[in-house]
This record gives C-alpha cells, structure tokens and sequence, in this order.
C-alpha cells in the first residue's frame, strides 16, 4: 500500500484466498480481511488460490485468451487445469503425493542447501549438466495428467547414499541439474499433452516453481515448436503475492460475486 501511494480509505473491495491452502495461513487472511471489510463497510470477494495464480499475467497487461491450459505450480500445488473461461476452471490433473516445489526443497534439503530449495537449484543446474545422472519420471499413462514426485526424491536420497562425501561435493551441480531436468521433462510435457487433448493454442504456467529458468526455457521452446502461446508471469510475480488475490478479486467483483461476513476457509477447496 505505501509503494503503491495508496491508503486504507483509497481501497473500495478487499479480495482475499479462501482455498485452497493451510488451514492456518487461510484464517490469518480471512480475518483481517473481514476486519478491513466490517470496519470501511466495504465489499468483501474469496478467491481461490489456483485460480489466482493462473491470472497473474492480467496483472502485467498480459491478455488471457480462453480456452487454455493452465499449470499451477508450486511448493503446494501441481496442478493441470482446463481453463474453459477465466470464471471456469476445471481440474484435469495434479499430483498424487509431493507438489514440485515440495520435491524441489526437499531435494535441496538432501544435498545441503538452502530454503526454499527451488531457487537453490535452479542457480546451481546453471553450471550443471543435466544429463550426467538418469532420474526416474513417473509418467502415469498416457491420457493421465497427474503426476507424482516421490520417486524422484526417493532416487536421489540412494544416489547421495551410494556416494562418499567428496564425490557429492565435486558432484553437485550435476546432480542438481538432473534431477531438474526430470521435474522439468514432465511438467512440460504433460502440459502439452493436454494442449493438445484439450485443442488449446494458449497455455499459461504460473506458481512459484514457474519462476524456474529451465522450465521457463523448455516451456518456450516447446510452444514455439508446437506454435502454442505459451504466458508466464514475470519471476517476481510467479511466487505467492497479493497482486493476483486482488486481481481474481476483481474479476469476480465485476462479475457481481460478494461474499459475506461468513466467508469460510476451504483448505482443499
Ligand atoms: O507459489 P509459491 O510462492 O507458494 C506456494 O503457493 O507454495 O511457491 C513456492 C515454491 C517453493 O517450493 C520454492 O522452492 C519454489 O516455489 N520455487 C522454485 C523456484 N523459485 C521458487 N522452484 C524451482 N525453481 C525456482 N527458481
Ligand atoms: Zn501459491
């Protein structure tokens, strides 16, 4: 608010995350948005999170043009959505046990580094070389859109088992950039395997793992291929942010949508 030179009185709705999400990050929003909202008698709107990351670009004067694909990706949530219209939103796929990000910082936490793991080994894969070490990918079928990253991890802790510290140390790089590429190889192509069963031209990768500097070269490489849009938020506005709460806020505000005092947290909404 003070970046922005506004002030509390100069705020005419409060948007704010219902779900999906921790049960206790979603009460602490939820009541001091209800207490911004009950005190200025100002409209109060629930978002969903997913939703809200997939309509970031908006925030950038980026055009959304549905029907897409989106694919939410964070240290929470993995998720295949079919955007049929921005007010829309259906599920195709997501993951079965750890979200990307998750496996991202556990791995980082395997191999010593530090919180949050992603930007970690995003940085180091840099000097690495992604084909040094064969990683498992959990493809799940062909037509499946969900995906699954325990293996993965699981791969890793034996791999760093089976090395004497030395050889990690000297090894780093390459195995950072490794296990990259398998999170990378299946996020980007089950992305566009669902462009392609569900005839889009336009997908959309948001969340903080989208922030990747891999995944963001292999998802813009593959769209120019395959002559799909592909959007992606700037870095700085791919991890949690209240830009895109306010802007699917503000969405659903013009399409008439108030809650209410009573507004519930939807943990798995
Ligand atoms: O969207 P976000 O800020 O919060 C959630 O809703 O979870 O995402 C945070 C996650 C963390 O797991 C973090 O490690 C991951 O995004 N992340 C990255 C990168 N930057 C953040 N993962 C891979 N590469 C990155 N550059
Ligand atoms: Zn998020």
């Amino acid at each position: 608010m003070k970046r922005a030179d506004l002030e509390l009185p100069d705020v005419d709705a409060i948007a704010v995350t219902s779900g999906p999400g921790l049960i206790g990050s979603l009460l602490v929003g939820l009541s001091v948005a209800k207490g911004i909202a009950f005190a200025r008698s100002i409209p109060i709107v629930g978002v969903n999170h997913i939703e809200a990351h997939l309509l970031t670009p908006l925030a950038e004067g980026i055009e959304l043009s549905p029907p897409f694909v989106g694919l939410a990706v964070s240290g929470g949530h993995t998720e295949f959505i079919f955007v049929k219209a921005l007010d829309d939103l259906i599920t195709i796929g997501s993951t079965r046990d750890d979200a990307a990000g998750e496996a991202f910082d556990k791995a980082a936490k395997l191999l010593a580094l530090g919180y949050p793991g992603g930007p970690e080994i995003d940085k180091l894969s840099r000097e690495g070389n992604r084909e040094s070490y064969s990683f498992p990918r959990a493809w799940l079928g062909k037509d499946s859109f969900d995906v699954s990253f325990s293996g993965l991890k699981t791969a890793l802790r034996y791999l760093l088992a089976s090395m004497p510290a030395e050889k990690i140390e000297k090894e780093k790089k390459n195995i950072a950039a490794s296990f990259q590429e398998a999170i990378v190889d299946v996020l980007v192509t089950k992305l566009f395997l669902a462009a392609e069963k569900f005839n889009v031209t336009e997908v959309v990768v948001a969340g903080g793992v989208a922030s990747n500097s891999r995944l963001r070269e292999e998802a813009l490489r593959e769209g120019k291929r395959k002559g799909i849009k592909v959007v992606i938020p700037s870095p700085s506005l791919c991890m949690d942010n209240a830009v895109m709460v306010a802007i699917a806020g503000a969405l659903r505000l013009e399409r008439g949508e108030r809650a209410n005092l009573f507004l519930d947290a939807l943990p798995t909404l």
